[in-house]
């Protein structure tokens, strides 16, 4: 098992920051993630699981050993007339993991297309877009406790999905290494072209018959023209989550802001568009140094080349600070901050 010593996390990290780990290996079979759990080193330090760094900003040199995930493998589990029940490895990478499902004709992720990273981190923050999450699709998780070595299967209730959220980005952070992902995909796909924009880009694209093919493609398009590409501009996607707001906040703004985006929810208060809330603060494409707000989709910070993580949290304070002092609204970071 190779350990690395003083490794460079830049390439490791869609913002592309520069941090040192104090060690670094990658995993790539169970066997050897169970060698590596009762090895000295893996004792001896604290650790840190990653998979594309896609939602990771480094604030620091991380002084602990870094585990890149690369278990691979997809395998269809079991297949009932109506389900296909897919095992997904953490380590695969997401997109090639949906167009796989898709070649299958497996519905249920293709709005999902094109999101960075990794298959395991996919649970981590329930990722969603075009309004599908994947606790619609999950079926189970496996993970290793990271202290015992111990495999414990996670049903979908016990992960405790929200919106960006999960038991393991709260209670059980930094407790278990997730070795796949299982999903309950459909053998006769409904289509979710609800998001207005899936259905103007398959107008755009001419499509003549709706599949999962054409949704992801739409998606693909519509990614693409939206959000930056970190192999070109360092990001992580969103950096904060869209805030939720009770109906009686919602209404004070609607009166003082008439162009407010917002939508209401099932529970009653309303989410509001927090790219809309950092623009109308007069902070889209704003620069500070290499740190910057993009100049088209204000909800994503980017690294314009030599930006350190402190340089893009303090542009991200400057953020939270500056949409509270005007709409009195409470942003979240989305991006985990090491
Ligand atoms: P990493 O960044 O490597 O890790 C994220 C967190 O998960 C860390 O805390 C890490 O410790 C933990 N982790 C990773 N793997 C494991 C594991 N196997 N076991 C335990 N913990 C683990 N997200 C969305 O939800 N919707 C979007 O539409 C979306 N669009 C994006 C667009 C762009 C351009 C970018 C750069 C990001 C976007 N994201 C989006 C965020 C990101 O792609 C997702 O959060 C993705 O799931 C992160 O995967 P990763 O493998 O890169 O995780
Ligand atoms: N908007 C602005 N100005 C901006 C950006 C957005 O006014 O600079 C407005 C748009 O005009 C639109 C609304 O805000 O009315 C929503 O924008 P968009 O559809 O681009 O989506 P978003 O809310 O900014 C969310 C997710 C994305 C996901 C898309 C599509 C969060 C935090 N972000 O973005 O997820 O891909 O919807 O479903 O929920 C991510 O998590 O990293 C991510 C990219």
């Amino acid at each position: 098992m190779l350990i690395l010593n003083n490794t460079s996390l830049k390439p490791y990290n869609t913002f592309g920051i520069e941090s040192i780990a104090k060690h670094f290996t990658s995993v790539q079979s169970i066997a050897h993630l169970n060698e590596l759990i009762h090895s000295q080193q893996y004792k001896a330090n604290e650790r840190l699981i990653i998979g594309g760094g896609s939602n990771l900003l480094f604030t620091k040199n991380v002084n602990a050993l870094v585990i890149k995930n690369d278990l691979r493998g997809i395998a269809l589990i079991k297949e009932t007339a109506d389900y296909a029940f897919v095992k997904c490895a953490a380590g695969e990478v997401w997109h090639e993991f949906v167009l796989w499902c898709i070649e299958k004709n497996y519905g249920g992720l293709e709005n999902l297309s094109l999101i960075p990273g990794c298959t395991g981190a996919s649970p981590m923050q329930n990722i969603g877009a075009y309004g599908v999450e994947i606790k619609d699709t999950f079926y189970e998780l496996e993970a290793i406790h990271a202290e015992t070595g111990q495999l414990k299967l996670f049903s979908k209730s016990e992960c405790e999905f929200g919106y960006r959220e999960s038991v393991f980005k709260r209670q059980f952070k930094n407790q278990f290494i997730i070795t796949s992902v299982t999903f309950k995909l459909s053998k006769h796909p409904e289509f979710n072209i609800d998001y207005g924009a899936i259905k103007q880009e398959l107008e755009s694209m001419n499509v003549s018959e709706l599949s999962i093919k054409a949704i992801s493609d739409a998606v693909i398009n519509i990614r693409s023209s939206k959000l930056p590409n970190p192999k070109e501009i360092g990001n992580a996607g969103s950096f904060f989550k869209n805030p939720e707001v009770p109906t009686d906040h919602y209404h004070q703004l609607k009166i003082q802001f008439p162009n407010l985006v917002a939508y209401p929810l099932e529970n009653g208060n309303y989410k509001l568009a927090a790219g809309w809330l950092i623009e109308q603060s007069g902070l889209k494409g704003f620069r500070q140094g290499d740190a910057g707000v993009h100049k088209n989709q204000a909800l994503v910070l980017v690294n314009y080349g030599m930006a350190t993580g402190n340089e893009i949290y303090n542009l991200s304070t400057l953020v939270l600070k500056t949409v509270n002092d005007k709409f009195g609204v409470n942003l979240e970071r989305e991006v985990n901050i090491i």
